[in-house]
């Protein structure tokens, strides 16, 4: 679907920027949250780079996008989230074609997919949102940090962050697995790295802060949805559309933010409205530190093997 007039007239109100000759990497871009933000970013000049697990469907997505966007620079990159050696291949192929990258959003991520695991063997959902989207940051970031200008590192949470503790015994659902758990805790975990590497990045080029897109009916949040049933029928008119949910990026990018600042709608506990800055939950802050080294101390195990 083409950018709707009622999004145009909010980019070009309220976040009024030129992203001409910027470059937007965008992984998971092919549907969804990270389509609407290629749309986004394309109408305020930017060109974009797709990474994305299927290039079949990233090559799709873009000939709608260059239908609506011309004259802009679209390109595909392979990367695969639940696997650590495409994560590696994708750096490697950044790092070959030296590109030149402005903004950096981690938007892909799945929801519902129990007795699935990662090529490393990580539960599939605490795997890709977390582990996945972990372990390419850490890989990406010493290459972004030797970029001569800013650069906007922005990580894809859920308002859902907040329902939710992490259990060390219990951080994959080994003993104890629910759906909403291990997407809420995948979320929690994402939104606490994106707190200590905002602060870990301090004054350096990289600009961290979190987004969320409340709640849309995405592919992911249909597959939720499927299952409330009537509820959830009933409800579904109080989501936002895919292409509001989406703002919450440009929005980040084209304001003077606090560091390390969530950005996402703020009515109804989170689920709708144009993005705001929000009240950053204590969950998301406290022990960053033990979640690290919990995650690097998981990702050393996989390389002993
Ligand atoms: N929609 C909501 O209400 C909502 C609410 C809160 C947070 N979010 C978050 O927003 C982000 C975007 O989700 P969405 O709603 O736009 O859902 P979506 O339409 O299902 O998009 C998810 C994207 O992630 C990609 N992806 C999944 N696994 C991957 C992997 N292993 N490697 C690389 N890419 C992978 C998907 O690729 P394929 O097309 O190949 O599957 C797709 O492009 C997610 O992080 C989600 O958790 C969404």
């Amino acid at each position: 679907m083409a950018l709707k007039n009622n999004i145009k007239k909010y980019i070009e109100k309220k976040c009024d920027i030129d992203y001409s000759g910027k470059t937007v990497l965008i992984t998971g871009a092919n549907s969804g949250v990270g389509f609407a933000e290629c749309e986004e970013f394309l109408f305020v000049g930017a060109n974009i780079i797709m990474a994305c697990r299927n290039t079949e469907k990233a090559e799709e997505a873009k000939k709608k996008l260059l239908a609506e966007f011309p004259d802009r620079k679209i390109s595909i990159l392979k990367l695969d989230l639940a696997s650590f050696s495409s994560i590696e291949e994708f750096v490697a192929e950044v790092k070959k074609q030296k590109l030149d990258i402005d903004c950096f959003i981690n938007n892909a991520g799945v929801f519902r997919q129990p007795n699935k695991t990662t090529a490393e063997g990580f539960e599939l959902v605490m795997g890709t949102n977390y582990i996945g989207t972990y372990y390419l940051t850490q890989q990406i970031l010493p290459y972004l940090e030797k970029l001569a200008h800013k650069v906007y590192l922005i990580n894809t949470v859920s308002f859902v962050y907040k329902y939710c503790k992490l259990d060390y015994d219990n951080f994959f659902g080994e003993k104890k697995y629910g759906n909403f758990k291990i997407y809420a805790c995948s979320k929690l975990a994402l939104a606490k790295f994106t707190q200590y590497l905002a602060k870990k990045e301090g004054d350096s080029n990289i600009k961290v802060y979190g987004i969320h897109p409340g709640i849309s009916m995405t592919p992911i949040a249909t597959k939720a949805y499927k299952r409330l049933g009537k509820v959830g029928y009933w409800f579904r008119f109080m989501f936002n559309s895919t292409q509001k949910s989406a703002l919450a990026s440009l929005y980040v990018v084209s304001h003077d933010l606090p560091i390390g600042a969530i950005v996402g709608p703020t009515h109804f506990g989170g689920v709708r409205g144009y993005p705001k800055i929000n009240k950053i939950h204590k969950k998301a802050t406290i022990d960053t530190d033990k979640l690290i080294k919990f995650t690097e101390s998981e990702i050393s195990k996989t390389k002993k093997k």
